[in-house]
């Protein structure tokens, strides 16, 4: 696996890459086990969107994270697992059990019906079952769609009934800070209206009372017993699917984000090498939740192939007290220690002391993923965590890219703050402009695309090829749209701004304004809202609401709406803050002028720009008046 170690390798590697992209994928490609070489490396075309990495290559990728490491590592630790509470023991994981777990409960899953190519939902707490869980699916070649267990009743089943899973399997509970989340409770509402759902296989978690459907539900502790740790990895065609990850958009339901095995795989490891620089024995930590992106590629997949020792955490940054990261950093000596800006900005909060206990003496490198990081934010993780000596890598990617596309590589890229600075060997980003010219040179700014594949990226939207492409392909033509816009400074470094689309950031994750709204107008007595984004001194972004209503109890109401929508989607796109409003200001055919509202959330009155096209521009004075009386 090519292993970069200076910025003169780093700019070699980087020509090399884009000179010829198939030679350079290729060497990377060698480091794996294949049950079949490839018959091509690549084809593709942007249009389609058709893209096809190792194609006529066969692989299992948990052969990759597993048994090949059997004999040179099988008794290291792959995961320590650190529960919720702190009263309560930890677990550690080696190779060779957590392959064994794996085949075990692969068989588990053939046993209940489970064939390649089926899908299986996971919404699970972060216990190591939820690891296993995943592997034994990419082992048996069952496609996994993993659900954030903070979701709601109706966003599990918006998602089970989009890819027709055939099972189910989560857990009694979850333990999160000082709450307990039931969430067999939560399954059983949402399969009330998902008919394709014929197992549901429960692991006891929380000893919560959970009703088990006789004929459907199966206990976790049930099915392993007596069943063979051996089992045989179903083949795999490089293209076959690996997993489904719902994500947000600018409009309607999410859509379920398609990866493939082996360039995920490939690109899953690359990267995670790469931009922590992992060393062998390095103890690494990604505190995202598997229910992201982020937990997919450098919780499960990315360190398991590397071979590395990762930290599990099931719990919550402020749980028991807003020490708790650093004092599991200072339990398992942790080197490589990869977060959210919001978590680091909601530590910050909370002040010094919860720091000043720990040494942090073992780190190394320092990583933040999910949203622009802003300055002060940055500076304190590099002088009050880094303690000035860890280089912090600004990562960026997105769900639909796999794995880290832009990003420094610790200690090799010189930094700069905010800065996700450059792109991976293998990535060709390119700045457009509104009409699709490409901006060249430096010092510019413009809709970021990626104009040549990786081997990583979005292969289609589960069940709809068509909103792939217009999503991604069709903005600019042979280019991959990913809906941020984006500065390229005079040293060619790149600062991602922020969403270009009506998607918002919300604690670093994505929430597409239009499925709010969806959710708010399902209250009683809503005429109309128009969702938007504005500043959010923790979360980057917060969800900002104007709703038309013909309620006259406006304090119960604001309640009222804030309630559905957590029952809706779920408590993470529950609004900050609601304004009840006469009217929203449209355009004279009928558009909702979001710039205006966007202006408004913020708190700025001044410089609404144009607003000569509004059919009544007196509305923007009305909602501003009830904004000020309401502050
Ligand atoms: O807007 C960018 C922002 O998060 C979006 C992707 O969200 P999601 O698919 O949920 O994946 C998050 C974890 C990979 C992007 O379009 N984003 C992600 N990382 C950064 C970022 N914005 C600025 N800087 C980053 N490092």
């Amino acid at each position: 696996m090519l292993k970069i170690n200076s910025l003169e390798q780093y700019q070699s590697e980087y020509k090399r890459s884009v000179e010829n992209p198939e030679l350079f994928w290729e060497g990377i490609a060698e480091s794996f086990e294949w049950k079949k070489k490839w018959d091509k490396v690549l084809d593709w075309n942007f249009d389609e969107p058709n893209v096809k990495w190792f194609d006529g290559g066969q692989l299992n990728i948990t052969e990759n994270c597993l048994d090949r490491h059997l004999d040179s590592i099988g008794d290291k630790v792959a995961f320590h697992w650190v529960p919720n509470d702190v009263s309560e023991k930890g677990r550690k994981i080696s190779y060779r059990e957590l392959h064994a777990e794996v085949c075990k409960f692969s068989n588990v899953l053939t046993r209940n019906g489970i064939k390649k190519g089926d899908r299986v939902c996971l919404y699970m707490p972060m216990v190591p079952e939820l690891v296993i869980a995943v592997l034994a699916c990419a082992r048996v070649g069952a496609i996994h769609s993993v659900v954030f267990a903070g979701f709601s009743a109706q966003s599990l089943s918006d998602r089970i009934n989009d890819c027709n899973c055939n099972l189910v399997i989560t857990a009694d509970g979850a333990f999160r800070g000082a709450k307990t989340i039931d969430l067999k409770s939560i399954v059983d509402e949402s399969l009330l209206t998902c008919t394709s759902v014929k197992k549901v296989i429960v692991l006891e978690r929380t000893k919560t009372e959970a009703s088990m459907l006789a004929g459907r539900d199966v206990w976790w502790h049930d099915e392993m017993l007596n069943t063979s740790p051996n089992h045989q990895a179903e083949t795999m065609n490089s293209e076959d699917s690996l997993f489904i990850l719902y994500t947000s958009g600018s409009t309607g339901k999410p859509k379920g984000v398609v990866h493939s095995t082996a360039g995920y795989m490939i690109y899953a490891e690359y990267s995670f090498r790469n931009v922590f620089q992992y060393q062998a024995d390095d103890i690494f930590w990604c505190t995202a939740d598997i229910g992201w992106i982020t937990g997919h590629s450098y919780i499960i997949y990315g360190p398991l192939l590397a071979g590395a020792t990762s930290i599990m955490f099931e719990g919550v940054p402020t749980y028991p007290d807003a020490g708790r990261f650093w004092d599991i950093v200072d339990k398992y000596q942790v080197n490589l220690f990869y977060t959210a800006p919001t978590a680091i900005r909601a530590l910050q909060a909370k002040g010094l002391e919860y720091i000043k206990p720990y040494k942090l003496d073992t780190l190394k490198v320092l990583g933040t993923v999910g949203e622009p990081i802003n300055e002060e934010a940055w500076h304190w993780y590099n002088d009050e965590i880094g303690k000035g000596k860890c280089p912090i890598v600004d990562t960026w990617w997105q769900t639909e890219t796999g794995g880290i596309l832009i990003s420094p590589l610790a200690g090799i890229t010189p930094l700069k703050p905010t800065y996700a600075t450059l792109p991976l060997p293998g990535i060709q980003p390119c700045l457009v402009d509104s009409e699709g010219n490409e901006i060249l040179g430096n010092d510019v700014s413009g809709n970021l695309c990626v104009k040549y594949p990786w081997p990583s990226m979005i292969r289609t939207t589960y069940g709809d090829h068509e909103r792939c492409r217009q999503v991604y392909f069709s903005t600019y033509k042979g280019k991959y749209f990913t809906g941020d816009g984006c500065k390229r400074d005079e040293d060619g470094y790149y600062r991602i701004t922020g969403r270009v689309d009506d998607v918002i950031n919300v604690s670093g994750h994505r929430i597409g304004t239009a499925e709010v709204e969806d959710a708010i107008n399902t209250t009683d007595k809503v005429i109309e809202s128009a969702v938007v984004g504005f500043p959010h001194p923790i979360k980057g972004q917060g969800i900002f609401a104007f709703v038309i209503s013909s309620s006259s109890d406006n304090e119960n109401y604001i309640e009222e709406i804030r309630a559905q929508v957590t029952k809706v989607i779920g408590p993470i796109a529950k609004p900050d803050r609601i304004l009840l409003v006469d009217g929203l200001p449209k355009t004279r055919s009928g558009k909702i002028m979001r710039r205006i509202l966007r202006k408004i959330a913020s708190g700025e009155f001044s410089k609404m720009g144009d607003t000569s096209t509004l059919l009544d521009p007196a509305v923007v004075e009305h909602i501003c008046d009830v904004y000020s009386q309401e502050k």
